[in-house]
């Protein structure tokens, strides 16, 4: 197995490239089954988990072509398959998404349930009620949901009773191909469903109250080819936001729109980060031991994302003061704790809020985490570190963080990657 070994105290400095938004690819690569034509999508990051969701399609039926660097072509060829097995299903949560299209496409749908993961326990309960009141049979047997609607799936009124990226995902796209209209209340707002609507859209879809908690869809009948480009990864360049702070670095990042980062932006902002934004791109200034203590509170978006607490939490180790961090997302979030307390840091956890006293100086140690945010958090304090980390386990980045060594080591990081 890989591990990346670290020697930290060296100030980031320079331009990175975002890359496009894994949260948003994975979504997008799943509409390909809402139509026999050919959907191209560009600037796809370049990640583990984007080929495992392409062994998925392929499996289903749905031919995935590279056909340039960061594109990828992808349509229906011969039979369509309606089963995702459990060893396909099991690699990745978000095979979940095939779902809904495989019902309102074809009738039947078969997946494999995803189960537990090490950020929580993550039911799917919502995706399948919400598919219930389109009028499809829900049957769970074997560690599978089966969901039946042989004469297709109808228009209904849904509110969510939580906020739930998923499963908005799900029904957003398997209402673009129901009989009538659906609207979705409660529906959330995060930027990478706003770019899935958008590619829908572009499919032929027809879709109002985009960007809003209220999502209006009328069914069509047959969505059509399209090219779409993947949005920029907010929480990449968050991460990177955070690495260049704790080092009292310097750095510009191009491909993301600043606007979709506006909670992430504000934390970082309050903790003493000058940031200047462009149309499509922020820089990003710390001075070294110039950060101060926040809280945070993790919340859908536009509050701040769960996905940017454990790399917030690394930086605020180095803060001067105290800081709270309340995780309302998921209810295992904190497991970086150990490890970046094994590195000097000053952290106590009591229920879903990790209090974090700041302190001096972080020293470099061996560390793993076992899931993708929390790895890069370790990333994040191993950068200002005295001495040398290794962080093991770097399967889990390499599924969301495309080249992360090259794009810290060409702004200065001594990073490489080795083998455990
Ligand atoms: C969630 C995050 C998303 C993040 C992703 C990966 C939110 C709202 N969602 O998306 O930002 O990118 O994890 O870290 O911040 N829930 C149910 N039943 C369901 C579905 C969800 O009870 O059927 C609960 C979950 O347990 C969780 C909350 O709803 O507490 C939000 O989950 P959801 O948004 O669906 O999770 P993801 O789509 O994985």
């Amino acid at each position: 197995m890989d591990r990346l070994i670290i020697e930290g105290g060296h100030p980031l400095h320079g331009n990175i490239q975002i890359s496009g938004a894994k949260n948003a690819a994975l979504p997008l690569m799943c509409a390909s089954l809402l139509t026999d034509q050919k959907l191209v999508l560009q600037n796809l990051p370049k990640l583990a988990d984007i080929y495992t969701l392409s062994s998925v399609l392929e499996h289903l039926g749905i031919a995935c072509e590279k056909t340039a660097i960061g594109e990828m072509s992808l349509q229906q060829k011969g039979p369509v398959e309606t089963t995702a097995p459990y060893d396909m299903v099991r690699k990745m949560r978000a095979s979940i998404l095939v779902l809904g299209p495989l019902v309102a496409r074809h009738g039947r749908a078969k997946v494999s349930l995803p189960g537990g993961c090490a950020i929580g326990n993550r039911p799917i309960n919502l995706h399948l009620k919400a598919l219930e009141a389109m009028g499809a049979n829900i049957t769970l047997e074997d560690g599978y949901v089966l969901a039946e609607a042989p004469s297709g799936l109808t228009g209904a009124f849904i509110r969510m009773p939580m906020v739930s990226v998923g499963a908005t995902e799900n029904i957003l796209m398997a209402a673009c191909l129901a009989d009538g209209e659906t609207i979705i209340e409660n529906a959330a707002r995060e930027p990478e469903i706003t770019d899935l609507a958008h590619c829908l859209v572009g499919m032929g879809a027809r879709i109002d109250g985009i960007g809003s908690e209220r999502l209006t869809i009328q069914g069509a009948s047959s969505l059509g080819t399209h090219t779409h480009r993947v949005v920029g990864d907010r929480i990449e360049a968050g991460s990177f936001a955070a690495a260049a702070a704790i080092t009292g670095g310097a750095i510009q990042m191009t491909g993301v729109d600043p606007a979709i980062m506006g909670a992430t932006i504000d934390a970082l902002k309050s903790a003493g980060v000058q940031i200047t934004t462009r149309d499509n791109g922020l820089s990003v200034k710390a001075e070294k031991g110039g950060l101060k203590g926040i809280d945070i509170r993790t919340q859908p978006y536009p509050g701040f994302a769960t996905d940017m607490q454990a790399q917030l939490m690394a930086m605020l180790c180095m803060a001067q003061g105290a800081s709270v961090l309340t995780e309302t997302i998921f209810e295992n979030r904190f497991m970086h704790v150990p490890e970046l307390t094994r590195m000097g840091a000053d952290i106590t956890v009591s229920g879903n809020v990790a209090t974090v006293r700041g302190v001096d100086h972080l020293v470099g140690a061996p560390v793993m985490a076992t899931d993708l945010r929390a790895s890069m958090s370790l990333v994040i304090a191993a950068l200002a570190a005295n001495g040398q980390s290794m962080v093991n386990r770097v399967y889990h980045l390499d599924r969301g963080y495309e080249a992360l060594e090259d794009k810290l080591s060409a702004v200065g990081a001594n990073i490489v990657r080795g083998k455990e």
